[in-house]
């Protein structure tokens, strides 16, 4: 894994209002949403979250706040969705966007939420936890909100290339992997994590699938980034990078080189008794 890249990523993401390109971010993520293995992992948090009408839930991290509008027509006309983010620029964007008689935007940090504790029906956070500063602390605070025996729901993502004929796996994985840096601790260690959290019944479920166009491959592949960043210290240069994406898209077009999402969306229960929280 390319530690410098991954660290690049990780400072943009994690505070959006300090990023270079604010804008660029939250574009970013909002055409990665619309990605259908995407947009499937969030339908089945939803449903996870046992949503139903009058609840008060959270979603942690909520970015541009369409998952916060989602929550908001399922618990309407009585409930209330609340979305908190640490970004002012997101929570701009997202009361803006995503604005719902039953849906509420707060200013916050994933790991020192600023909710009384059990006071929602359930709780979801989608790809924040690699950006929060104490992971574990984050997902207790996700369990001491959450009311005793409900939900909490964790999602996650990451692209995946198989090369064929034509490109080298060896070649090409590792390039991607450079380019695409997955944190280990939102993909192999996050069922740990909500494990050492206190938090019972934990359930996985793993999805994939491949993507058809060039430009969901862009998007699953955050490119735009990848372009924007190029340079950058342990980073190939621009003209390399832009050779690579070339080949890469000619390959993908004569099917050279297979593109996909992997998701991850990991339910579990608070605990019935507050003892449980370790
Ligand atoms: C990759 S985005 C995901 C946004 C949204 N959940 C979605 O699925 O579209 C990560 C979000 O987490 C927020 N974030 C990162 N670290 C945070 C923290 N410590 N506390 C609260 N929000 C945080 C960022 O501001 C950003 O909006």
């Amino acid at each position: 894994m390319d530690l410098h890249r991954l660290s690049t990523a990780l400072d943009e993401f994690r505070d959006l209002d300090r990023a270079r390109d604010t804008e660029l971010l939250l574009a970013e993520q909002l055409a990665f949403r619309e990605l259908e293995p995407i947009a499937s992992a969030k339908r089945l948090s939803y449903e996870l979250m046992e949503t139903a009408t009058g609840a008060r839930v959270l979603d942690v991290g909520c970015g541009p706040g369409r998952d916060v509008r989602a929550l908001a027509a399922r618990v309407a006309p009585n409930g209330e969705a609340v979305g908190v983010d640490r970004s002012e620029a997101a929570l701009d964007f997202a009361r803006r966007e995503n604005s719902h008689p039953c849906a509420s935007y707060v200013t916050g940090l994933a790991d020192r939420l600023p909710f009384a504790s059990e006071s929602f029906a359930s709780v979801r956070s989608e790809r924040c936890l690699q950006y929060a500063d104490m992971p574990l602390q984050m997902v207790r605070e996700m369990a001491r909100v959450t009311r005793r025996g409900a939900p909490v729901v964790l999602v996650t993502a990451r692209a995946f290339l198989k090369a064929g004929e034509g490109l080298d796996p060896k070649v090409t994985q590792p390039r991607l992997e450079r380019a695409i840096p997955t944190n280990p601790l939102v993909w192999e260690f996050l069922p740990l994590l909500v494990a050492r959290a206190g938090l019972e019944g934990i359930q996985l479920h793993h999805d994939r699938a491949l993507l058809k166009t060039w430009e969901e491959a862009t998007a699953a592949l955050s490119l735009r980034l990848v372009t924007a960043w190029a340079g950058d210290a342990g980073s190939a240069d621009q003209s390399s990078i832009r050779d690579w994406i070339e080949r890469c898209q000619e390959a993908f077009e004569r099917s050279a080189v297979a593109i996909g999402l992997q998701t991850l969306v990991v339910v579990a229960r608070s605990p019935e008794s507050s003892r449980d929280i370790s």
